[in-house]
């Protein structure tokens, strides 16, 4: 199928796939490549322009894959290369392009480098891919500075001497399994420049980066107070390091540089997507935002403001692996979200969430730029907050000591079909269960229970998704507030789409519209709802 736009980055709406959670082919409760293949007609239906993968490489899976021992093969748990391979063109044939996930920040303590580091000792040309320190203290015994990893605890970790005694430490931001590289030396950018190549060799149609803001340390590792900005984001050399991986996508053509950047500040974000940087980025301010109207006009505001001078597309996520589903959020008494500040188990009122996810999705896939929709939003999930503390697997439920419960509850398994636990997630006959358990109430959230109930998430979804794809109005970069009683966003897209969202207590009428084209739940004598949202043609 021929695809239909250069820069198709620029309004495209990216599926992210989170491989251990999507489909299971072979039948070990664990998801897969075959299982993914599967399903592409599933997602060609849906009607999204691209899938990202979430890392598939050989993996100890200390941080469910996000620690790569080797970033060019596929883990056997989820497959082979020749499987990969099949996939990135079945979804081509299915008309979805594929974007990989790159993590360039670190690695995994079994990746050959690291162990051919430990094993060589201080001092070592091996030890320089890393950060490798001695520790402070009298004896060493303290770490080299004071920095805290990301996933709780310091951020280093003391290697043994082969007698037994402590040795020198190494920094990871992250988990201690995950070691970060030392991008100062010129073989770790040689080698993510030959990584990058050999993925856009199979075809990839673009490369997600994580944690793209993290990868320059200050080479003094000084220690940082609270409130300091920290000594890593924002370095001059990674900048230069992004503009040398522009360099090699756009020697492939029409590919997508992304970045997961998580930086408040929206104008320091906008420099990692200057002309010759990262094509897009993640806007997790949205994501993060309260459910209110003011809260969320001043983000879309800020966010399109940032993005104009560098003229890039806009990112809107709603959920993806890392954070607290957005039906749980939204119906919280605070609808707000950080990464310290996941409220998991404050009291939600699931229908409540229900309604606004699905005001937030007409939302989101109106406004200008590109729209992320993470795996099972489009079936409504919650996050399943009820997991035992003994099926939880996310280091940062271990690392803090269980203080926070970590992201397992958005990586719950899929459920396709069936009345019970695995609901189709594994192929029929297997009784293998789910890596995490499914909740016993999934039954009318599976893909199969809501195909055909035109009221079901999925059915909003793929209408709103067709829609979008055959709107001309919604593939530029233009949106022009109208007026909109108190509680109420209206805008509209071009000359003649718009949107109008009521946060509002009490029904709001629509603006002078001819045709009602979606609306995200029944209009009452013609008002708009509360937390409902819908697209009109204006003319
Ligand atoms: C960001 C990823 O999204 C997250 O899942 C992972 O744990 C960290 N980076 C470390 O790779
Ligand atoms: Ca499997």
């Amino acid at each position: 199928m021929p695809f239909r736009s250069d820069r198709w980055w620029r309004h495209a709406v990216i599926y992210q796939v989170y491989p251990r959670s999507f489909a299971d082919g072979n039948g070990d409760g664990i998801g897969d490549l075959a299982g993914i293949r599967t399903r592409l007609p599933y997602l060609a239906e849906l009607g999204v322009d691209a899938l990202w993968f979430s890392p598939w490489y050989p993996s100890p899976m200390a941080d469910a894959g996000y620690d790569i021992a080797d970033h060019r093969d596929i883990d056997p748990v989820f497959g082979t290369l020749a499987e990969a391979e099949a996939l990135l063109a079945e979804a081509h044939e299915a008309g979805l392009r594929s974007i990989v996930d790159v993590v360039p920040n670190h690695c995994s303590t079994a990746h050959p480098w690291f162990v051919e580091a430990v094993a060589a000792g201080p001092g070592s040309a091996a030890r320089e891919l890393f950060w490798f320190r001695p520790g402070r203290g009298e004896h060493g015994e303290l770490p080299p500075n004071d920095w805290q990893s990301i996933f709780g605890g310091p951020a280093w970790t003391r290697t043994t001497n082969p007698d037994g005694t402590g040795g020198e430490w190494y920094l990871h931001l992250f988990a201690p399994e995950q070691p970060d590289f030392n991008w100062a030396n010129p073989k770790v950018r040689e080698e993510f420049e030959q990584i990058l190549r050999f993925w856009l060799d199979r075809g990839v149609d673009g490369i997600r980066i994580d944690s793209a803001a993290l990868l320059c340390k200050d080479p003094e590792l000084p220690d940082f107070a609270a409130g300091d900005p920290d000594p890593y984001t924002d370095r001059d050399e990674l900048h230069e390091i992004y503009r040398s991986w522009r360099a090699i996508t756009d020697e492939y053509g029409d590919r997508a540089l992304i970045g997961e950047i998580w930086l408040p500040d929206t104008e320091r974000f906008a420099r990692y997507l200057r002309r010759d940087e990262l094509h897009q980025a993640f806007n997790f301010d949205f994501l993060g935002c309260h459910w209110d109207a003011a809260a969320l006009r001043r983000c879309i505001d800020d966010t399109l403001a940032a993005h104009r001078p560098v003229d890039a597309p806009a990112t809107w996520v709603l959920s993806n692996h890392d954070v607290v589903r957005h039906v749980t959020r939204y119906g919280r008494a605070d609808t707000s979200f950080a990464l310290d500040h996941r409220q998991h188990r404050a009291p939600t009122d699931r229908m409540l969430g229900t309604r606004r996810a699905r005001a937030a999705a007409l939302l989101s896939l109106a406004l200008p730029g590109a729209a992320y929709v993470y795996q099972g939003d489009e079936l409504g999930l919650p996050e399943v907050e009820e997991l035992a503390d003994e099926v939880r697997q996310d280091p940062m439920f271990h690392r803090s000591g269980g203080a926070d419960v970590g992201r397992d509850g958005c990586r719950v398994p899929l459920p396709w079909a069936g009345r019970q636990a695995p609901y189709g997630f594994s192929p029929a006959g297997s009784d293998a269960t789910p890596w995490l358990p499914q909740p016993a109430d999934w039954a009318a959230l599976t893909a199969q229970a809501q195909r055909d109930d035109p009221d079901s998430m999925l059915a909003l979804y793929r209408r709103a998704l067709a829609i979008r794809r055959a709107t001309p109005e919604l593939h530029d970069d233009r949106l022009d507030w109208l007026d909109a009683p108190p509680g109420a966003l209206t805008f509209r897209r071009g000359a003649g789409f718009g949107c109008v969202v009521n946060l509002a207590a009490a029904p709001v009428p629509l603006p002078t519209h001819t045709a009602v084209l979606l609306t995200s739940g029944p209009l009452a004598d013609g008002l708009l709802p509360p937390d409902t949202a819908a697209w009109l043609r204006l003319r």
